[in-house]
């Protein structure tokens, strides 16, 4: 939807301008227009809206410098110029960039692409309903066309995962995910291997299948791989999802109204390492990166696991299952010790996994913890705020895992009932032998009503950090 302007690219009905505050006559706008956009900035107006029959621009002053902040009310300037657009049914926009600001114009661009996305697959009038906005013709002074098909590119990835947590199960099964994979693998470049249910037992997922024991449907398990010739890490980057498709809570069903009605969305860490996946695939990051998601849905059947079962996992350790409602850790361990084999550089696993994080720092940021090196727990906060999706460090101190010991197994899965997203966490860590930051992205993953640009439901949080995170420090 990002395009490069071309000849062919033809003629808009909005232009969106970005200039630098104090360069309102290099614009060369009609006389009138000039003093009326000049005023309106001296103003402190953020955005003037010019708008003459069907046609509209949008002039949006910046500084030569933008900070994080600057960027992220830019994005919100985006999205406010994709409502207008469609609004009035026009159908492209190009976007002129004459600030010499290299991020001011890339962060409008995202905002409008990422704002103007819609879930339409199950109405009857999609057509109707359909966003009239199909084209962002970048035009810029500086900068060149790789960046603008990288921000594509990007986004796609982006919108990519919130269509999958936008799915419900009734159509995204273990098994269906699995495809999907294997799909967006065959679209961005990336290897993608599905493990089946028998495999899953051959490699004594204990935990996966523990979770998968109360459903009719077939857990997966999917490993995804991009490894370019041109890698400059020796030892890969691996990427771990939570992707339990639908969280019921198992026996220990959750108590509705209210807790289980957002649970399709329990699988958005999957999705965001298969956005990950795409944007570094897609881009030809020179990165070798793996993806690793365990997926089932979690679910009280007959032969459901019951609480108090003792469960054997992956790497041989025993877990007394206490709430079957703590599923997404017992999936991820099985998914952590596997990735023992790759002997990573960095292991980053993201998890929509404890109400206790959504309730720490709500649905503004992501918590994350680790045992990563400082420098790397510090560039992935840093990423977090260039691309907004911000996170908050929580610690693992030892007396936490003291509540994952269990009497009569290596670990139970439940802690007590404070700081939460830490137990689990270190119950998580258990697992690992290699650097490792887990990010419980349970808060921002999925919200019930539009924020900004961050669209109601599937927000697709995790692909623009991890791209970010990765491009700027392993490439
Ligand atoms: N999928 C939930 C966590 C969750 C909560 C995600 C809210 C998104 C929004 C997870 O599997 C869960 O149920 N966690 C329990 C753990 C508890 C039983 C130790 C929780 O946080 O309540
Ligand atoms: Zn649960
Ligand atoms: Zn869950």
């Amino acid at each position: 939807m990002i395009e490069k302007m071309t000849k062919k690219s033809g003629q808009t009905d909005a232009e969106a301008i970005v200039f630098l505050k104090n360069n309102i006559s290099e614009l060369q706008l009609p006389k009138e227009e000039q003093i009326f956009v000049s005023n309106e900035v001296k103003g402190g107006k953020e955005m003037v809206t010019l708008q003459r029959l069907n046609r509209v621009a949008f002039f949006i002053p910046v500084s030569k410098e933008t900070d994080d902040a600057g960027l992220e009310a830019l994005r919100g300037k985006g999205n406010d110029i994709q409502s207008v657009v469609n609004r009035m049914k026009i159908s492209s926009l190009r976007l002129n960039d004459r600030s010499g600001n290299d991020s001011a114009g890339r962060a409008v661009a995202e905002g409008i692409a990422l704002g103007n996305y819609q879930f339409l697959k199950y109405l009857k009038a999609k057509k109707e309903k359909q966003n009239s906005l199909g084209h962002i013709y970048v035009e810029r002074k500086s900068g060149n066309s790789s960046e603008i098909e990288e921000l594509n590119v990007l986004t796609a990835a982006t919108l990519l995962a919130r269509d999958l947590v936008n799915e419900p199960v009734s159509f995204l099964t273990a098994e269906q995910f699995s495809k999907e994979m294997v799909r967006a693998g065959k679209m961005a470049g990336f290897k993608v291997e599905v493990l089946n249910k028998k495999q899953i037992e051959a490699h004594k997922m204990g935990g996966l299948l523990a979770v998968n024991r109360g459903s009719i449907d077939h857990p997966t398990f999917t490993i995804m791989e991009y490894k370019p010739k041109n890698a400059k890490n020796k030892k890969p980057v691996v990427l771990i999802g939570k992707g339990v498709v639908f969280d019921t809570g198992g026996l220990s069903l959750k108590p509705t109204p209210g807790s289980m009605d957002e649970m399709k969305c329990d699988m958005a860490g999957a999705a965001a390492v298969v956005g990950a996946m795409y944007s570094i695939a897609g881009n030809k990051l020179p990165v070798h990166v793996v993806g690793l998601v365990p997926a089932t849905d979690n679910r009280p059947g007959m032969n459901a696991v019951a609480p108090q079962d003792i469960i054997t996992m992956h790497d041989g350790s025993t877990v007394e299952v206490l709430n079957t409602d703590a599923e997404g850790r017992l999936i991820l361990a099985d998914a952590l010790s596997y990735a023992k084999k790759y002997n990573p550089e960095l292991c980053i696993d993201l998890a929509t996994l404890t109400g206790a994080a959504v309730r720490a720092i709500g649905s503004y940021a992501s918590a994350i913890m680790g045992t990563a090196s400082h420098s790397a727990m510090k560039k992935l906060a840093e990423s977090g705020m260039s691309v907004w999706e911000r996170t908050v460090e929580f610690p693992l101190w030892k007396e936490y895992g003291d509540e994952m010991k269990s009497d009569i197994a290596d670990l139970k899965n439940l802690g007590s009932a404070n700081a939460g997203q830490i137990t689990a966490g270190k119950f998580l860590e258990h697992f690992t032998d290699y650097p490792w930051i887990h990010i419980d992205i349970a808060g921002p993953a999925y919200i019930n009503g539009a924020n900004s640009y961050r669209t109601k439901g599937g927000t697709g949080v995790g692909v623009r950090l991890l791209f970010d995170f990765i491009k700027k420090n392993y490439c």
